[in-house]
């Protein structure tokens, strides 16, 4: 299984261990769930603490474990009611017959029985036990119970079982477990970003890389392009609310959560795709691709072999992707980059009208400390005068951080809501 480790920050999670023999599996968990960004505190019932200590859990969590309910010591710090709140997910695992129970019945006689009913945040249990306690009658009629009390019941899987039996009862792995967590929370997220997003029912389609032209079958024309600055625009507008599209030369990147990417080679290929992508309907078009000037005018069919002194090769301009988009009739919100050395921006400016861009992004690449293969980046914006807006300077920041503050400019600009230039 994949597992997809984009963070989520912020989010709390009590993870109560119950007793059963597969606790020792809920300390893995435990590291699983801080690797994915959430704070985690765990809940110990006295059958858990026949199995594995609350040092273990205090060492994996970083934090206190709680075992008690009516301990003065524990209740002066978070006491029960606290946790409960504190909580954004209660996650029991494994979650013992008796646990079951109790929480259908209602009874409140220890600390994670009293937090059940306390905690209004959604609950997951994920049972584990002998194959014949899970299959008895009265666990049945509990998990309905709970079931119909919207309490999410996480399957356990089939196989051999500790005691020696084989059957259904095992509680699934923690990679498992943390992973249906994560996306539980990448779901709820998701559903909040695509109604209030800056960018929420926006289709967005972003070049990024390089594009490699073709000499001959084994050889090419490229540039250092990184492709950096285009994915974290991808994901920037992906947790913005937008669809996101991303148009994407050779770069050896991961692809952001949730972005649709498509990979190409060529500059002619990468206006394929971009032309293809307005049929589908494009709202806004971001251009970050370093797209080569020229291509070779005949690529030879084999390798060409080594002779003479001289060897030379003819090239002709490529297309301008981000131009000949923003020269359609029917055309997206365009967003350029430029890469300067001198006079960045009366450059840049002077690329704003001349491809009809409504906004570009203008950065120094003759600055060693940003640009191309840099984590950081600091740029100045400019919007197409139509839209009356101030040109704005984004300090030296992570890429990231200049990804959101573009997707802010991008939100302010078509809040504008002009007659496209
Ligand atoms: O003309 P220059 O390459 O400096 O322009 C940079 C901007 O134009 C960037 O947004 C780049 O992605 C875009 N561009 C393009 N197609 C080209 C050349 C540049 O889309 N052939």
């Amino acid at each position: 299984m994949s597992f997809d480790l984009s963070v989520i920050p912020n989010k709390n999670i009590v993870l109560a261990v119950t007793g059963g023999i597969a606790a020792y599996k809920s300390a893995i968990l435990v590291r699983r769930l801080k690797d994915a960004g959430f704070n985690v505190r765990v809940v110990m019932t006295q059958g858990a603490q026949a199995f594995i200590t609350p040092l273990t859990f205090q060492a994996l969590s970083g934090n206190p474990v709680h075992t008690e309910l009516l301990n003065p010591e524990a209740e002066a710090g978070m006491g029960h009611i606290e946790l409960a709140r504190w909580a954004d997910l209660l996650l029991v695992a494994p979650a013992s017959c008796d646990t079951l129970a109790k929480f259908a019945t209602g009874l409140a006689d220890d600390l994670l029985s009293t937090l059940y009913l306390a905690t209004k945040s959604p609950v997951w249990v994920a049972p584990a036990m002998n194959q014949q306690m899970w299959a008895a009658k009265a666990t049945q009629r509990n998990l309905n119970t709970l079931v119909e009390d919207g309490v999410h019941v996480i399957m356990p899987d089939a196989g051999s079982q500790a005691c020696g039996d084989v059957g259904l009862g095992r509680m699934p792995e923690p990679e498992d477990l943390a992973y249906q967590v994560t996306q539980y929370f990448h779901r709820a997220q998701r559903a909040i970003a695509e109604k209030f997003g800056l960018l929420a029912g926006k289709h967005v389609v972003i070049t990024a890389g390089p594009t490699r032209e073709a000499i001959d079958p084994v050889r090419y024309i490229s540039n250092h392009s990184t492709g950096k600055m285009g994915f974290a625009l991808a994901a920037a507008c992906y947790a913005a609310g937008a669809k996101v599209t991303l148009i994407a030369g050779p770069v050896s990147l991961d692809t952001p959560n949730g972005v649709r990417r498509v990979n190409v080679s060529s500059a002619v290929q990468m206006l394929d795709l971009s032309m293809q992508m307005l049929d589908e309907g494009c709202d806004i078009f971001i251009a970050t691709a370093a797209v080569a000037d020229y291509r070779v005018a005949e690529v030879a069919e084999h390798k060409i072999k080594k002779a003479g002194d001289e060897l030379n090769v003819s090239l002709i301009k490529n297309p301008d992707i981000v131009a000949t988009i923003a020269g359609q009739q029917k055309r997206p919100f365009m967003v350029g980059f430029a890469a300067e050395t001198r006079h960045v921006e009366e450059y840049a400016a002077g690329k704003l009208v001349a491809k009809k861009l409504d906004m570009i992004a203008c950065n120094d690449v003759s600055r060693a400390d940003i640009g191309f293969a840099s984590d950081e980046n600091a740029m100045t914006v400019f919007f197409a005068d139509a839209y009356q807006l101030e040109k704005r300077d984004l300090e030296k920041a992570s890429k990231q951080e200049i990804a959101q503050q573009l997707v802010e400019a991008i939100h302010d600009a078509l809040q504008h809501e002009i007659e496209p230039v």
